[in-house]
């Protein structure tokens, strides 16, 4: 039988994706039990983490499974590119890894999201897609810098716990300033997903800030086969106004890719891109959402991420019940 992997929202059809979160609304509501006893779940680090790591442990304990962590720091320097010559620092090579791991583990998970080159090299997800072609059990997207699928199953459970049906609201996905060049995948996994549900999205950010072309252009037809729609604003007021749910997060410039400090230089004149009372006052007493971390009183202020219509920390608890049923969807 083939495995199945999760590297994109993509890999779920709309009806596979409701029956998900039918399923991790049940482990929610009541512990599935023991179903995963004596399976193993390897997660591979190669940034930190703290809710992904923890909800996904947490996940395999309550299904009686259990993880193994490694981080870079346990781990060689891997090599990714077919029919490499390996005279440079990388030792092994990741089909030789991915199948080792693949006899020890029963599914694996991988974060990757670090910018190693320009978009179009980090766009390709080069190490995720070869452990996922190598490996003979199932692999799970943790992040890169294109997709992070498994928060965005979170964020639609959440967006669904509060507002029940999603086909018609209206979201706005803001771009928010951070210090700190920041990865797409978050943004990417959540514009599709709200694509998909039918959801008015509004992608809003400045010029320059602009989402990976393909990305954009898939999730407008997406939202239209879905009976809901796709615009791209560069102004937040408007973008913000009459909103039902505000997502913020910051994320980097595709153009500026591997130029850092060319990203922070024009990022030094977005600052009043953040989240605050007066930004929220303007919505339709929006549901505020950020994956976390979250720069505080840079992205949004205190105010709003204490405030009554943060959603935040459900998103957070929630990344545990859509893994459990991810995890029991694929190593059933
Ligand atoms: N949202 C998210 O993936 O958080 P971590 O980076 O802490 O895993």
């Amino acid at each position: 039988m083939s495995k199945r992997d999760f590297l994109s929202t993509a890999d779920l059809t709309r009806s596979e994706l409701d029956d998900l979160l039918d399923l991790a609304t049940r482990a929610k509501g009541k512990r599935p039990g023991q179903v995963l006893a004596g399976k193993t779940l390897g997660l591979l680090f190669f940034q930190p983490s703290l809710r992904t790591r923890v909800s996904f442990e947490v996940a395999m304990v309550q299904l009686g499974g259990h993880c193994i962590n490694l981080s870079s720091n346990d781990l060689y320097e891997l090599e990714p590119q077919e029919q490499a010559v390996m005279d440079g620092p990388a030792e092994e090579h990741v089909k030789d890894a991915a199948r080792t791991l693949s006899r020890y583990v029963d599914a694996l998970g991988i974060r990757s999201a670090a910018r190693s080159g320009t978009w179009e090299h980090d766009r390709q997800e080069l190490l995720l897609r070869s452990y996922a072609k190598y490996a003979s059990v199932p692999v799970i997207n943790l992040e890169t810098s294109f997709e992070h699928p498994c928060q965005a199953l979170a964020d639609v459970m959440t967006m669904r716990e509060n507002l029940v049906s999603l086909k018609g609201r209206k979201l706005t996905l803001l771009w928010c300033n951070h210090p700190e060049p920041k990865s797409l995948g978050p943004t990417h996994s959540i514009l599709q997903v709200a694509a998909r549900m039918g959801m008015n999205v509004t992608l809003a950010h400045p010029l320059g800030f602009e989402v990976d072309g393909e990305v954009l252009e898939r999730s407008k037809t997406l939202a239209g086969d879905a009976g809901g729609s796709l615009q791209v604003s560069n102004d937040m007021a408007s973008a913000c106004r009459g909103s039902e749910v505000l997502y913020a997060r910051s994320w980097g410039c595709t153009k500026y890719w591997d130029d850092a400090e060319r990203e922070a230089m024009v990022k030094r004149s977005l600052q009043s891109w953040r989240v605050d009372e007066q930004l929220m006052a303007s919505t339709n007493n929006a549901l505020l959402m950020h994956p976390l971390p979250v720069r505080r009183n840079v992205a949004a202020t205190d105010a709003v991420l204490d405030g009554p219509r943060s959603v935040i920390y459900e998103q957070a608890a929630n990344r545990t019940h859509v893994q459990k049923a991810l995890l029991m969807q694929l190593l059933k």
